[in-house]
Formats: C-alpha cells, sequence, structure tokens
C-alpha cells in the first residue's frame, strides 16, 4: 500500500475560514491583543467553539488545567490563517484507521487514550516507563500555529499544543552512543482495525525516527492538544511528533515508545517503499516524488474551483532554521 494522492475534498465539506478566525478574533477581543501577542503571557488558549455537532476534545482534569495555563509561542508560530478545525479533524491520515482521509475521525472515535504511558529506553540514564501526566506535569504547555506538508502534496496551517522534544529528551539524559530517537505508535489490532486488516501492506507498530541534533531543535515538538483542546483521538491523541520542516509521515502519532538509538531507526514508509520515501524526509519542492511533482501543493481549505495551489517552500519555509542541520548531507540522495 502507497500514501495516494487523492482528490477527496468535496466542495461542501468545507465552511469558511471566518468560522474560526471570528472566534480567534474573539478571544483576542476578550484577552486583549496585546496578551496574545506578546511572547511568554500566560493565557488560556483560545479554543474553537461551534454551532453544530462538531466535537471538541477536552482530554483528561489534569491536561485540561495545564492547556489553561499554556502560552503561545509567537516566535516559532506562523501568522498564517489556521484551517478551519472541522477540517483539520476530518481529513486525516492515520493508517492503523483506514486509508481514506474520513476513516480516522469515523473509526477513532472509540480510542482510548487515557490513561496513557510512554516507555522511555535505549541510550538513556534515565530509562522508564512514564506514565504520560508525569511527562508532562514539569512543564508549561505552549502553543505552536505551524504549517503541516504531506507528502501527498496537500497542507494545512494547525495551532499544536505541547512541549519541545528537547525539553523531554534531555530529562531521560541521552549519553554519547545516542544518535538517532525512534518513535513507536501503539500496537493494538483490537483497537485500531487498520492493524487487523489483512489489506494493510505496512507494517507494524507504525515507527518514526529523527537524527539525535533533529530531535533537540527547538522546532521538534511533542503535540498533546490543538485548537486550544486536547488532540482528537484521529489526529494522534494523547502524544504526537511535529517536526513542521519535514513531510508529514514524520509526524508520528499515538506514541508508546520513545528510544534513543546508535543505529538509524528502520523506519515504516521507508521499509514499505525505500524509493519513495526517505529517512529524512525533509520537505524540498527540487526532490519530486517518484509519482508526482513535490513543486506545488494544495493549501487546505481548497477546493474544485479555488483550489488554492501555492508553491512548496524548501524545509516547508523553516529553512533559515534548520538548513545549516543537513550542510554535508546531498539532498537529492538523502530525501
Ligand atoms: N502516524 C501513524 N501512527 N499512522 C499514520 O498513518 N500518518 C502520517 C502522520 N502520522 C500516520 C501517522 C501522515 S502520512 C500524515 S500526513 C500525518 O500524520 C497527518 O496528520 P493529521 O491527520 O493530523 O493531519
Amino acid at each position: 500500500m502507497l500514501i495516494k494522492k487523492p482528490d477527496d475534498i468535496r466542495p461542501s465539506e468545507i465552511t469558511p475560514e471566518s468560522v474560526y478566525l471570528n472566534r480567534r478574533q474573539f478571544m483576542r477581543g476578550l484577552l486583549g491583543g496585546a496578551a496574545l501577542a506578546a511572547s511568554g503571557t500566560a493565557l488560556a488558549l483560545p479554543k474553537p467553539e461551534f454551532d453544530g455537532d462538531l466535537p471538541v476534545y477536552p482530554g483528561p482534569d489534569w491536561l485540561q488545567a495545564q492547556l489553561r495555563a499554556g502560552e503561545r509561542n509567537t516566535e516559532l508560530s506562523t501568522d498564517e490563517a489556521p484551517a478551519p478545525y472541522q477540517h483539520a479533524i476530518r481529513h486525516n491520515n492515520f493508517y492503523e484507521f483506514g486509508t481514506r482521509k474520513t476513516d480516522p475521525s469515523r473509526n477513532a472515535q472509540q480510542f482510548v487514550t487515557d490513561p496513557w504511558s510512554v516507555e522511555i529506553g535505549g541510550e538513556v540514564g534515565k530509562p522508564g516507563t512514564y506514565p504520560l501526566e508525569d511527562l508532562l506535569k514539569p512543564y508549561r504547555l505552549e502553543e505552536r500555529i505551524v504549517r503541516l506538508r504531506c507528502v501527498e502534496a496537500w497542507s494545512m496551517v494547525i495551532p499544536f499544543v505541547g512541549i519541545p522534544l528537547a525539553d523531554l529528551l534531555k530529562r531521560v539524559q541521552p549519553n554519547s552512543r545516542a544518535r538517532y530517537v525512534e518513535f513507536t505508535t501503539l500496537h493494538d489490532p483490537q483497537q485500531m482495525p487498520g492493524q487487523r486488516s489483512v489489506f494493510s501492506t505496512l507494517d507494524w507498530p507504525y515507527v518514526e525516527g529523527l537524527r539525535i541534533d533533529e530531535a533537540m531543535h527547538p522546532l521538534s515538538f511533542l503535540a498533546v492538544g490543538m485548537y486550544g483542546n486536547a488532540l482528537p483521538p484521529q489526529n494522534g491523541a494523547p502524544l504526537r511528533l511535529v517536526v513542521p520542516w519535514k513531510y508529514g509521515f514524520k509526524w508520528v502519532k499515538s506514541i508508546v515508545k520513545i528510544r534513543l538509538v546508535e543505529q538509524m531507526p528502520n523506519t515504516t514508509w521507508n521499509r514499505a517503499a525505500p524509493d519513495e520515501y526517505g529517512f529524512y524526509a525533509n520537505v524540498n519542492p527540487a526532490v519530486d516524488h517518484p509519482r508526482w511533482s513535490q513543486a506545488t501543493e494544495r493549501r487546505l481549505p481548497s477546493s474544485l474551483f479555488q483550489p488554492n495551489i501555492i508553491d512548496t517552500q524548501p524545509f516547508n519555509g523553516y529553512g533559515e532554521q534548520v538548513a545549516h542541520l543537513y550542510r554535508d548531507l546531498d539532498l537529492t540522495k538523502w530525501f
């Protein structure tokens, strides 16, 4: 099975940006524009609220309390408009819950994401299995509005909430043999229909990885929320990776294991089709996917009449921050 490049968004699914943006403007009014604009100011993160039956995911009590104390990291946020909330929760890739864009939002609603523990091991001084609540306790959550660019050539702007990955890694004390970080999604075929499907050609569980310097970069982020609430199950609750300069398949969801290792991890998509999905997967308009161009992307929401095609930027527009990591690497070979 290969990642498809679908044209599956019906114009009827798309609601004007004003729904989400009006809400934000309302919150700005409440909180004062200056408070929102200033980095480091504690505030209740703006949450989407809609008429109708759109689900929001408050998460467990301890997470709600931390979300309330969250703050926006304006320095590491784009000022582009976030996708309307309903779009971000209904256009998903999460093959454990099916291969169509609407499958995860349909099939993941009963997915149990609390309580949740994460096993951290390998080349670290403090290995252990940590309840998620304990892992997050020391941190003030931050919101980062980032661009998600899928290898299928669509993209979305999403306000994620979480912590810098480096903060967590430093706490478990990586040793000098820790050259890569490997992340593993939950393996639970009972809950995840895609993992028990006879048609699936992916090896489960889903595994992704980063080089240690990539993992320690300030843009690498572990998300526990989005749009001011907990992560919806279809978006990778309760814990997912956010690496905005890399294609979306690196943004592994529902993480249960983090291992610091010496060898480059054998990652899921790279194993499935090594000539199509490299380990690095840095967004690169100059290196096409063997079956389609990566020069442009469809920024969602889009429609037949307003396809909203934009040029893809090297490193998804984060080149200034991350290009130096790859100074000595031939990016056509290490795609
Ligand atoms: N993580 C797991 N475990 N399983 C997946 O199928 N899909 C990836 C990534 N993380 C995937 C995953 C891909 S291809 C993309 S583009 C993003 O999740 C999509 O994230 P979103 O559904 O929150 O937009």
